[in-house]
């Protein structure tokens, strides 16, 4: 049976595409996966036209009509459970999430954050890269946890920093590196080989090292 997967986004929905794109191929046996709905907590955002286009069931869930953050998280929580989800994903989902929510999905809910975690949690996380002089940067897939940004890595990968380089020119080129590790990052957790332990990622019932699984440019 393939894993169905709920995924929550913001904007313009790149990984969205990415995971649509990969779900609609056949893999082997096992790591196939369907996604059964996605939700954006912003009624303009891109993402829900690319779902609509791939036919797959599009809410929005307009954050700005809750004055409480439990509340919106309540509801929304409410809405993914219709869906009987295996796994939420986040792809671009600007909000900060309530322990509740994390708790309540707490082994089945992933990130992908464009650093190489622990480095730069939080925003502008580019332009924080070019301007410690770091050599490389890149992107990281995570279950997500209470800590923000914080739980342990599933996968990264990493990508050269050059003279001349920009936030801009950095962002071009870790998103092709996204769309790359967050398909995998589904496929492994569907197969049933990834599995959060604790603080800790398991592959084959083995500890991920604190990088997670490294895929170099
Ligand atoms: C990505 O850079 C991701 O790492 C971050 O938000 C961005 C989403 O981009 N969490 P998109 O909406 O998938 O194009």
């Amino acid at each position: 049976m393939s894993c169905r997967v709920v995924v929550l986004i913001s904007g313009n929905g790149s990984n969205l595409q990415a995971l649509l794109d990969d779900a609609a191929k056949q893999h082997r046996d096992n790591g196939n996966y369907e996604i059964v709905a996605v939700f954006s907590n912003r009624p303009k955002a891109y993402g829900l036209e690319r779902a609509a286009s791939a036919k797959v069931e599009a809410h929005c869930i307009d954050h700005t009509g809750f004055s409480e953050r439990l509340d919106f998280d309540m509801a929304l929580q409410q809405e993914i459970d219709q869906f009987k989800p295996d796994l939420i994903v986040l792809a671009g989902f600007m909000r900060i999430l309530t322990p509740e929510f994390v708790r309540h999905y707490t082994g089945r809910l992933i990130n992908i954050h464009p650093s190489l975690l622990p480095k730069y949690p939080g925003l502008n996380t580019h332009q924080r890269a070019i301007d410690a002089g770091d050599t490389e940067t890149g992107a990281t897939v995570h279950f997500v946890t209470e800590e923000l940004d914080g739980g342990p890595a599933i996968v990264q990968a990493s990508v050269g920093i050059v003279d001349g380089d920009s936030a801009e020119s950095l962002t071009q080129r870790i998103h092709l590196e996204e769309h790359r590790i967050y398909p995998l990052a589904v496929r492994l957790f569907a197969s049933g080989q990834l599995k959060l332990q604790g603080n800790k990622a398991l592959f084959n019932e083995e500890p991920l090292p604190a990088t997670g699984v490294t895929i170099k440019q």
